[in-house]
């Protein structure tokens, strides 16, 4: 077992930090007061090789391992939470199925411009009434000769209106249940797609969540990825992958919130000492490391795998679920430990336990983890 990082993950991971202080904190305050996507910033990421780290360099991408990706999730999320599911959904959710179920028209079409950030994209399965039961899907895809007519509402998509390209899921064949489900890319701009209301969140605000709205949207049949009816199969093998990038997000925020709670602990003072001489304090500081670190060792396991060729779907489901309640529990001590000043935004911890909270649901709530988990336990 070796638990050293490469030369390479260590530089990823350097320049993963240099980043995220250089030029996701200044502005991250204003950006979730205000709600403002954080559009250069995400440019600027595309720039560096973060929006398609995994990607097989011939398609643009980094060609990196999902430890480096991790690491560099891990980071962004210390400080920004609302940049870092934007390039996770980008990554995990957009450009890892594409590239290994993919046509080869569709990856130089598409995957080459995602790989490097030039354009986002989201990946819109949640509807309205089809959240955790995503096997309710109610927008239908109807094949018309050489194109289908999509119609239908998806719910919470992520880089919703910053996107370019929406992989959706939709029923070809309702009778079918889930084996009718099918996939395809969508472009922005074509007609009938319109991006509909911002969701106006508790955290991740510079997010952009949307909901969509798709009215007999012609799609070539050239877009559909895979055959019919692989929809589900490829949703659920693509957040296998996405909720290590979610669980990576989780450590990230719980990290942030720590290392603060740390700094904020040797500089204030009670009862003429630091609060870090309090035993109080003490044991919520120790409780924290360990639980992040227990949740270190899930999240970079759960990449490993994945990395190996092995089968990671219960690991990132373990990962996903441990990191996410460690988010919440860590942000929630860390506010504590800050006293009056964690309650105000300047000192960043409350806006980081807001952040926590959407780890424990999206990409699949922490109950739908224990789904997963339990189901692989008791197989
Ligand atoms: N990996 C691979 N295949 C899986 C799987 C997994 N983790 N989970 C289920 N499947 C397969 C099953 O093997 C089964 O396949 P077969 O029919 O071929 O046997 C098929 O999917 C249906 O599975 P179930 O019979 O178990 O279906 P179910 O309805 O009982 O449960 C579920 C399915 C696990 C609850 C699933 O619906 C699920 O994961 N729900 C959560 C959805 C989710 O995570 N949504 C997140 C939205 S995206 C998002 O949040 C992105 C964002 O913007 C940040």
């Amino acid at each position: 077992m070796n638990f050293e990082l490469s030369e390479e993950q260590l530089a990823v991971q350097e320049a993963a930090r240099e980043f995220a202080r250089q030029e996701l904190l200044p502005g991250v305050i204003d950006r979730d007061t205000q709600a403002k996507f954080p559009l250069e910033q995400v440019k600027k990421m595309g720039e560096l090789g973060f929006m398609g780290m995994m990607v097989d360099p011939k398609y643009n991408g980094g060609g990196m391992d999902s430890i480096s990706y991790v690491l560099a999730i891990e980071e962004l999320s210390k400080i920004d939470a609302s940049a870092s599911v934007s390039m996770s959904v980008n990554n995990s959710l957009v450009c890892w199925g594409l590239e290994k179920y993919g046509t080869e028209a569709q990856k130089q079409k598409y995957l080459t411009r995602l790989a490097t950030g030039e354009v986002l994209g989201a990946f819109c399965l949640s509807e309205p009434e089809a959240g955790s039961d995503a096997t309710s899907q109610r927008t239908t895809a109807e094949i018309k000769g050489d194109y289908y007519l999509i119609n239908g509402t998806k719910n919470w998509i992520t880089n919703g209106s910053s996107a370019s390209i929406y992989l959706v899921f939709a029923q070809t064949d309702s009778q079918k249940g889930h084996k009718g489900i099918s996939v395809f890319i969508v472009e922005r701009g074509w007609e009938g797609f319109v991006v509909g209301k911002k969701e106006d969140k508790l955290g991740i605000r510079g997010s952009d969540t949307h909901s969509l709205m798709f009215t007999d949207v012609k799609v070539p049949v050239e877009n559909r990825i895979g055959e019919e009816g692989f929809g589900f199969t490829y949703a659920m093998e693509t957040l296998n992958g996405g909720r290590i990038g979610i669980a990576a997000q989780a450590l990230g925020i719980a990290s942030g919130a720590y290392e603060l709670a740390l700094a904020y602990s040797k500089e204030r003072k009670t009862f003429g000492k630091p609060i870090s001489q309090h035993q109080a304090i003490q044991f919520k500081l120790a409780d924290m490391a360990t639980q992040i670190e227990a949740a270190r060792l899930l999240v970079y396991k759960a990449a490993w795998l994945k990395d190996q060729g092995e089968d990671y779907a219960h690991a990132s489901a373990m990962a996903k679920l441990y990191a996410s309640e460690v988010a919440m529990n860590v942000t929630i001590e860390a506010v504590q430990v800050h006293g009056g000043y964690g309650y105000v935004k300047e000192y960043h911890v409350e806006r980081l336990m807001r952040d926590a909270k959407i780890t424990q649901i999206y990409e699949g709530t922490s109950e739908i983890q224990r789904i997963v988990i339990s189901r692989k336990i008791l197989k």
